[in-house]
């Protein structure tokens, strides 16, 4: 293996056309999903690092719960060994992952429909890495962007092994339950190149010609371009800049009264000039599906003051029934852990079925 045939998405024109055929493949694939779900298990997740914020809601979780209610199989991925890739602490990673776990169900990931299992607790799963590991190149997973771009943002720790195997781990998430649809960001793109090419030459190199794991796809999500608070960053918890599912009517109240707005009281829909105001106006239409021209409109010469009641309104309206849900869930630890329990016990059926297919295709059945 020589690595030529392999994920070559280290240029920014490899990326942009890599994009645009993602993106048409999403297309067809949506227009199938409408049609005809049954074709498809689609595996998603996260890595539990905090609590889920609206940016998280409006651009992964409202269509996570749209593909699901389609009637797709579904799994979720609590990606706990992931937390480990950037930085040297788990933190309190169960508490994080309990609120991870009420987030979910809160915004509608249902636990009858969904599978929502954690990577720590499927010993099958984590075992499909070391034959996986064998079928890329060091010279592939060093020019995976998404990897280098994590590096870059790490504050000058070396690169670890996980780092730089991560992908290789997500390939293993994908392919254990034979997901073919998973729906993504663009950054997460590289990482689905390389679940395909694993999955092919595994194929190849071990399956004897049989078709052991199939080509995942990836289904695009919405592009929603959400900063945060202060108008400038990407809504992120590290940027202290966010809107979170768990906070109250007033937490939200006092967050959005902090937003960054500028000094011309007449507030107009302007994201080349004014990208503060014209996000804020963004954040809710987002939330109300009104235009947020219209929006600008309304508010005229009122200024950010009557800006942000305005945002803080429509947020507080639309988080309103989850927060009510992830009241009542937070109130009933015990349950969440079982639905967790529950469904690591189906992902661990899931996942040795596929381990034994795998040792049975390299001859490791003694
Ligand atoms: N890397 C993803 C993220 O940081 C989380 C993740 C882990 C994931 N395993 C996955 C996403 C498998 C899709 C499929 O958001």
């Amino acid at each position: 293996m020589d690595g030529t045939d392999g994920p070559h998405l280290d240029s920014a024109e490899a990326l942009d056309r890599s994009l645009s055929a993602a993106q048409a493949r999403s297309d067809q694939i949506e227009q199938q999903l409408a049609t005809d779900p049954s074709n498809f298990r689609m595996l998603t997740g996260d890595r539990p690092t905090g609590r889920l914020h609206l940016g998280h809601y409006l651009g992964t979780l409202v269509n996570r719960v749209r593909l699901q209610d389609l009637g797709l199989e579904t799994m979720v991925l609590v990606a706990d060994y992931q937390v480990i890739t950037d930085r040297d602490e788990t933190g309190r990673l169960a508490d994080v992952v309990l609120e991870l776990l009420t987030d979910y169900l809160a915004v509608g990931i249902d636990p009858a429909r969904s599978t929502i299992f954690a990577h720590s607790a499927v010993p099958a799963l984590n075992q499909l890495m070391l034959p996986f590991l064998s079928l890329v190149t060091d010279a592939e997973l060093r020019r995976n962007p998404t990897v280098k771009a994590e590096f870059e943002a790490s504050g000058g720790r070396p690169m670890s092994g996980l780092l730089l195997t991560y992908p290789v781990h997500q390939a293993a998430d994908i392919l254990f339950c034979k997901a073919n649809l998973v729906p993504v960001g663009k950054d997460q793109l590289p990482h689905l190149e390389m679940s395909r090419v694993i999955a092919r030459r595994f194929n190849e190199r071990y399956g004897g010609g049989r078709q052991v794991f199939g080509a995942p796809e990836a289904l695009l999500s919405p592009v929603v371009n959400l900063l945060g608070t202060d108008g400038v960053h990407k809504m992120s918890k590290s940027k202290h800049n966010t809107i979170d599912l768990a906070m109250t009517e007033d937490e939200t109240a006092r967050a959005l009264k902090r937003a960054v707005t500028d000094s011309d009281r007449n507030i107009t829909y302007d994201p080349q000039d004014r990208p503060a105001v014209a996000n804020l106006l963004s954040m809710a239409a987002l939330c109300s599906g009104a235009d947020p021209r219209d929006l600008a409109a309304q508010i005229g010469d009122g200024g950010g003051g009557a800006l942000k009641a305005l945002v803080t309104e429509a947020v507080n309206e639309r988080l309103r029934p989850v927060r009510a849900r992830r009241a009542e869930l937070a109130a009933d630890p015990g349950y969440l852990l079982g639905v967790l329990r529950e469904g690591n016990a189906k992902a661990n059926e899931i996942a040795d079925a596929t381990l034994s297919e795998v040792r049975e295709a390299m001859e490791m059945v003694y």
